[in-house]
């Protein structure tokens, strides 16, 4: 399959990249370094590439994040959503809005955020953040609704948060309790690919529980 990790630089995407590189799939990361993903026509560019080399894509994985929050809901800065609006909204909305077009052309598409328990239950602080993945997950949605029938699917996983061995290295006493394990993760998209596409369009599927 040609995977396309978008948002890749981290070792969040090394997981996920090196998943699908394992199994014998051709995997096109973008890290900040290659696209910036802020850039339309730089995404659209790409998207072009891609299409010439493969004729299509067989998975997308979003992966680009960031968090901001503030002491109470009064403190939230205005500047923190701006930053989540295009970290979280704006470079989604470039990836999945070029390459709709080549996940068609795939025989199972597979389209994939991961977003967070706090889009459903926002803490005071958190109202950028919750809103802003809130939003990545609407837009989402809304993929998958263009995806549905062509044997495509656009999925949400929902984790509390992420941990990778870097973390665990660097704090051994933390417990890290309702983290999900990056390589589980990587997991979790893989097995996207192995369920029919009806079954999983346009969920959320809650990796905490
Ligand atoms: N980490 C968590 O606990 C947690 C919790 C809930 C949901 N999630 C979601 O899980 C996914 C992966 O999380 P993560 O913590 O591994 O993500 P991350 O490290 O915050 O972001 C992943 C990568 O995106 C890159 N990126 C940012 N802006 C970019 C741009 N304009 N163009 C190209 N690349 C850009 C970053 O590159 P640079 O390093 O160069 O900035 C970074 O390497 C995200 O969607 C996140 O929202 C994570």
């Amino acid at each position: 399959m040609i995977i396309l990790v978008t948002g890749a630089g981290g070792p969040t995407g090394e997981a996920v990249s090196g998943y699908f590189r394992k199994h014998g799939h051709t995997v096109i990361d973008v890290g900040r370094q290659d696209v910036d993903l802020l850039d339309r026509a730089a995404v659209q560019d790409l998207a072009g590439r891609v299409e010439r080399e493969h004729g299509r894509v067989d998975g997308v994985v979003h992966l680009v994040g960031g968090w901001r929050g503030s002491g109470s809901f009064a403190e939230t800065s205005l500047d923190d959503w701006d930053l989540l609006h295009d970290l979280l909204i704006r470079t989604l909305q470039h990836v999945s809005l070029a390459f709709e077009p080549l996940l068609r052309r795939s025989e199972d598409g597979r389209f994939v955020i991961v977003s967070a328990k706090a889009a459903q239950a926002p803490s005071a602080g958190g109202a950028a953040y919750a809103a802003a993945k809130a939003a990545a997950e609407a837009w989402t949605l809304s993929l998958a609704d263009a995806l549905k029938g062509t044997g495509g699917a656009a999925t949400i996983l929902v984790v509390k948060a992420l941990v990778n061995d870097a973390m665990r290295e660097a704090s051994p006493e933390a417990r890290f309790s309702g983290f999900t394990d990056v390589n589980e993760l990587a997991a979790v998209i893989g097995g996207l690919f192995d369920r029919p596409a009806a079954e999983i369009n346009g969920t959320r599927l809650d990796l905490t529980s």
